[in-house]
């Protein structure tokens, strides 16, 4: 948590780090993955067979760049596989000898025919090489419960079933153990297969929840909600977070529901509005999170039942009239974008009390940090912010307190304004399980440096580790191929004022 005074701009701005005072354990699996049957997220992002240059493709028809870019931010979880597009997924089809997998029209994108030449068993074996944990959405859409069932014994039952079965004539007899499974992908959405009411989604998630805990009461199972501060969502809470001793086979500390899933794309022009708009996920969560205890409560939920966390299972910068779903959704990143990717984890990290999982929305190529070419990848803008937090924001948030001016201006939702601060230092922290201090400082304005006085940096080792990402103006890409937007290292004693550079974003490292 950061808590935040605001000044005048001509007053000396401050920042205290608080290394002792850890507040909540940032989940692993905030630093999730999405990849989607859309655009070239799968096909020619995950699975690249045609690919004239050998050297970049396994013995799977795997990326091996791409493998190796998801293992260097080490991605504990990847969603999949969808998105709209699993509202028209039939799993059987994806499964099975390649030459015998039906063709299929595609609803959601419209854009070409699914091929299901990469299907359930194909995104558990690149999960296995990733070494990363799969998270399966579930057809809310055209699919049945029969279906929903049948797929989560394909891939977790040992018994000696149809379906278990037939994961082991398709060659895998161990169970996939596959934990995580979504109730339905924005079932709320004009533009979904089967649109529902939240009277009927209410109704209908808690019964294939029941049913799919009986079968297997290990996994865990994420509501659809919305933004998290919609009537959806507090209706499908009031209506799911229930005690239900028969679906739960009298365990008191198990719940049908464990996650309840929200969805915010963040993007404006403006490159300042941009970079903020971040601010109104974390609002979001905020109020999600007391949605989650009104129902609870209204509920008489038992203590017993470990509290529902949020399961933030898309976010990012997308603007979808610049880069339509229909084509791909290949944006081109800038350093606002980067910025704005920033302040969306420090969200995360300043609210990590209240989320389970957060998954970018996309990895690859599709609204991605990362793109394929037919030679190799390119590392987007936003990429840069992403591997900072994947590799040092872990363990636990530590207190923080800001004293700077604020950005006055509108802003991109323009409730903003009137719900959330929107200081130009944007700043979490957090201390890993070695004891290591991060901290992240997003400095939104566009063309001041920030000096500012830092308390609480003092490092034993007399030398603080600087990470620095900027550039010369807010529009620079990567897209060319050449890496405008890096990431600079350099060193600080960890005393004094530390100058943040305009329109940047600086972590700053130590042991204290
Ligand atoms: O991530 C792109 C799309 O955005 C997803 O398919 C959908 O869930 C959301 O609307």
């Amino acid at each position: 948590m950061t808590t935040f005074t605001k000044i005048e701009e001509s007053e000396q701005a401050t920042i205290q780090v608080f290394p002792s005072h850890k507040l909540s354990k940032i989940n692993d699996n905030v630093y999730g993955g999405f990849t989607e049957h859309m655009g070239r997220c799968v096909y020619g992002g995950l699975y690249d067979p045609e690919n004239p240059n050998k050297d970049l493709i396994d013995k799977n028809g795997f990326r091996k760049d791409v493998i190796d870019s998801f293992k260097e931010l080490n991605v504990p979880v990847v969603r999949y596989p969808g998105g709209n597009f699993v509202a028209t997924y039939h799993w059987i089809d994806g499964v099975g000898p390649k030459d015998q997998r039906p063709k299929r029209p595609e609803l959601a994108w419209r854009a070409r025919a699914e091929s299901n030449q990469f299907g359930t068993d194909e995104f558990m074996k690149w999960c296995e090489i990733v070494g990363t944990e799969p998270y399966l959405a579930l057809n809310f859409g055209t699919g049945t419960l029969d279906e929903a069932l049948a797929w989560l014994e394909y891939c977790n039952s040992t018994r000696d079933t149809y379906y278990a079965n037939l994961r082991r004539k398709n060659g895998r007899e161990e169970p996939y153990n596959v934990k995580y499974w979504a109730l339905g992908n924005e079932t709320w959405g004009p533009w979904q297969v089967e649109m529902m009411t939240k009277e009927d989604y209410g109704k209908k998630a808690y019964q294939w929840a029941k049913a799919l805990k009986l079968l297997d009461p290990t996994i865990k199972l994420i509501l659809c909600g919305e933004t998290g501060h919609s009537e959806w969502d507090f209706h499908t809470l009031k209506e799911c977070i229930r005690y239900d001793l028969h679906g739960l086979g009298g365990d008191m500390t198990a719940s049908l529901i464990d996650m309840h899933s929200i969805h915010v794309y963040t993007a404006s022009d403006d490159p300042v509005k941009n970079a903020i708009a971040p601010r109104s996920a974390e609002r979001a969560i905020e109020i999600c999170a007391g949605l989650i205890d009104l129902a609870r409560i209204q509920n008489k939920v038992p203590n017993s039942v470990p509290r529902q966390t949020i399961c933030f299972d898309e976010w990012n910068v997308w603007d979808p009239k610049r880069a339509p779903g229909e084509d791909g959704a290949e944006e081109t990143y800038t350093l606002s974008d980067a910025l704005a990717v920033a302040i969306w984890l420090n969200v995360f990290v300043r609210q990590s009390k209240y989320i389970g999982m957060a998954n970018i929305a996309q990895s690859v190529n599709v609204i991605a940090p990362l793109m394929t070419t037919q030679k190799g990848v390119i590392k987007q803008t936003i990429w840069w912010p992403l591997l900072l937090f994947c590799k040092y924001m872990r363990g636990h948030t530590i207190a923080t307190h800001v004293s700077s001016a604020a950005y006055e201006g509108e802003t991109e939702p323009s409730w903003i304004r009137s719900a959330i601060d929107t200081p130009w230092l944007d700043v979490s922290a957090a201390v890993g399980d070695d004891g290591v201090v991060s901290m992240v400082v997003v400095n939104a304005h566009k063309t001041n440096a920030q000096k500012v006085d830092v308390f609480g940096t003092k490092p034993s080792s007399g030398r603080v580790q600087v990470y620095s990402i900027t550039g010369d103006s807010w529009d620079v890409t990567n897209m060319a191929g050449t890496q405008t937007v890096g990431i600079k290292e350099s060193q600080w004693d960890g005393n004094g004022s530390y100058e943040f550079p305009n329109f940047s974003i600086t972590m700053l490292r130590w042991t204290p």
